[in-house]
This record gives C-alpha cells, structure tokens and sequence, in this order.
C-alpha cells in the first residue's frame, strides 16, 4: 500500500505514519511528499527521510487546474494507492478528487460534525471546544470530498477535556490520539478490516 502525503506545515502526522512504516507497525511504503509551502516542516522531514517530496502550490503552477494536475501527475508518477491529508491547508482540485475518490484520507483535531468546516483549523479548533465547555473532544479520519470536513467519517478516537486545559494543552494531547489513530487506521486498511471505496487491500 503506497501512501502519497500533502502536508503544508510541520507534518508531525506524516513523521508518525512514516516512523510506524519503517518499524513494521504499518505494513505501508511513503512514496512522495507534496507541500504547497516550501519551506515546510513537512518538505525538511521529507528530505530527510530521503522521500521523494515536491513543492507544488501557486508559485510553481498560476493556473488551479495545471497545479491540480501537477499534483495527480504527481501521485500517480509515484504509484500512491492512498492520498493522505496531514495537515494540508489547501482544497484539493477536481481531477484529483475524482481520480482518488474514496481513496483520500483527512485527520481533523475534533470529533466531527462538532468544530469542522472553514476556519477551523490548527489551535481554533481547541479554542473553540473550550468556549463551547466540551467535556470531550478528539480526532476524525474522514474520506476527502470537495467540501472540508464532510466527507463519511472512517474512525473518531475521544479525548478527555481536562480542568485548566488551554488550547494548546489540548492540542498537543489531540495530536498525540490523531497519530495513534492515523497508524492504526491505516493498518486497519492494509488489512481489508476497514475498506474504503477507493482501495482494495491484496489480502
Ligand atoms: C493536525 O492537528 C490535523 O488534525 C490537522 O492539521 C494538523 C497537522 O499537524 N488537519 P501536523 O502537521 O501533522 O503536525
């Protein structure tokens, strides 16, 4: 199972996806790493894990539908069975949707429905929760469709919200449910115990 990253920032999802493939917890090869920042911390760890990675965004393509392209050329160059989303702040275009329909996984940082949709993103979320006196929060696999945060929800992992938590406590221990849940998830599919519509586990 081929896993093509997007990822736009520090990529501490990706890092744990990859660390899990090279310990033989997730029966899984990182085949590319695109990022729509160049300088991300997403791109650094890409270099280092010697993953072939790209810059593709608005600089390296004017036109929504040649970076759109770009990137399926991209994913498919490297033969990805599955698009995952780590913290990848751009929508993705419609060829690439279509293409990897029901193959394009997204971690959000809540329980989805509650906290998605535009604008919430990063420590929002959690500041959110906060003002909304949640007892619990926690993270969302769900497959990609062209609206954010919609797509069938594949698997929630809860977190406890602590007295005296602030949005950034709350944020570091999320972080740490997304990663186990990502790995455990994907493993989940290279087994064929969780299918998606997009891929067929050779099981
Ligand atoms: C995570 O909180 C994820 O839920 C959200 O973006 C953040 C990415 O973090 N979609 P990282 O780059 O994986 O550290």
């Amino acid at each position: 199972m081929k896993l093509g990253f997007l990822a736009s920032h520090g990529g501490s999802n990706m890092q744990a996806i990859i660390d899990a493939c090279k310990s033989g917890e997730l029966n899984a090869t990182p085949a590319v790493i695109i990022s729509n920042n160049a300088e991300s911390g997403a791109l650094a760890k890409a270099r280092y894990e010697a993953i072939p990675h790209y810059h593709l965004s608005g600089k390296t393509h004017s036109s929504p539908e040649q970076l759109d392209q770009a990137i399926l050329d991209t994913l498919l160059a490297h033969q990805v069975d599955i698009v995952i989303l780590a913290g990848y702040m751009k929508k993705l275009g419609e060829q690439t949707l279509n293409r990897y329909a029901g193959a394009i996984l997204n971690i959000h940082p809540a329980l989805l429905p509650k906290f998605g949709g535009q604008g919430m993103y990063g420590i929002h979320v959690h500041e959110a929760v906060l003002a909304a006196d949640e007892h619990e929060t926690g993270a969302t696999i769900h497959l990609v469709t062209e609206e954010y945060d919609t797509g069938a929800i594949i698997a929630q992992e809860k977190v406890r919200v602590i007295h005296g938590d602030t949005p950034k406590s709350l944020q570091d221990r999320v972080l740490k449910a997304e990663h186990a849940l990502f790995k455990s998830i994907l493993q989940n599919i290279a087994e064929g115990k969780i299918c998606i519509s997009g891929y067929k586990a050779d099981y």
